[in-house]
């Protein structure tokens, strides 16, 4: 049976080292802020907004939620990352995705400043990771690697599997492995046989949105599988998209779903903003 790796408690401990750090930033007159900006009434992004507010209380990191409803124009949103740019107290800026259709979401991210940008989504932060010279690393991608750390796991040499190509995940997590020294192969809906190329990995990463996508057949003995899932099951219930139970008969170590992935996301979010208001107020090493 394979290790579980538990995000809850990773996340736990860097969050309570990071609530320290915010202590001594805060005695030294500087209080990290993070605005959250959320569009609509979709109830997963509420929850995922609702949670990352919670998070940045229990750091003592200072935040604020903008709550737009669906009907919002591009230029009311606009101008609120305009302010949000301006305002002193906030540090960084997440507009949570997905935004309603009919709105550009790309050129709402292009208009928050890249100082501010804790997402690492900006084409200047992306831009960045790619030479490894980051100002802010991608939440999620990164809470994977700090998993894989948690647990001595060796990325260097091994080969790594990501199955999926999004800008949030798939991509940015091919690059942190590939400057983890991994060989990284990136796989999508047009892999020819999926299968085939899944077995070779040492480490598994699943982020393609699709319940129990990852089936036992596809993992090679004693491989890491990450699920980056958030799925709903036949039955309506939570699910990755591994199929764990068959999974972890054969995988070394996984991530469950929930209390895997998710909350290193949360916690990696709360690293940025810190890192956001050591770079605006000077206290960032050069
Ligand atoms: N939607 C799903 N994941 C994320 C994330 O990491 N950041 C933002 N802004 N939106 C998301």
């Amino acid at each position: 049976m394979a290790k579980l790796i538990d995000g809850k408690a990773v996340a736990a401990e860097i969050r309570a080292k990071i609530a320290l750090e915010v202590a001594e930033l805060i005695h030294h007159g500087v209080t990290p802020g993070l605005a959250v900006v959320i569009v609509g009434d979709d109830p997963a992004s509420r929850t995922y907004v609702n949670n990352k507010k919670k998070a940045c209380e229990q750091a003592g990191i200072y935040s604020e939620e903008y709550a737009l409803p669906a009907t919002a124009s591009q230029n009311e949103i606009m101008d609120l990352v305009a302010k949000l740019n301006a305002k002193k107290d906030i540090n960084g800026i997440l507009v949570q995705s997905p935004l309603p259709d009919g709105l550009n979401e790309e050129a709402v991210v292009e208009a928050i400043d890249p100082e501010k940008d804790v997402d690492a989504f900006l084409p200047s932060n992306v831009g960045r990771i790619m030479i490894g010279n980051h100002h802010f690393l991608p939440c999620t991608p990164a809470g994977i690697i700090e998993l894989l750390r948690s647990e001595n796991i060796e990325i260097e040499g091994k080969d790594c599997v990501v199955i999926g190509r999004s800008n949030i995940v798939g991509k940015p997590m091919a690059m942190l492995l590939l400057h983890n020294n991994g060989t990284v192969t990136i796989c999508h809906s047009k892999t020819k046989n999926l299968k085939e190329v899944c077995r070779r990995a040492d480490i598994l990463v699943a982020a393609v949105g699709k319940p129990k996508f990852v089936t036992a057949d596809m993992v090679k003995p004693g491989a890491v599988v990450i699920d980056v899932g958030m799925d709903r099951d036949e039955n309506g219930k939570l699910c990755g998209d591994v199929d764990f139970a068959n999974v972890a008969k054969t995988a070394s170590y996984i991530t469950p779903v929930p209390g895997g992935v998710g909350p290193m996301t949360i916690a990696m979010l709360l690293r940025n903003t810190v890192a956001a208001a050591k770079r605006q107020s000077g206290m960032a090493k050069p």
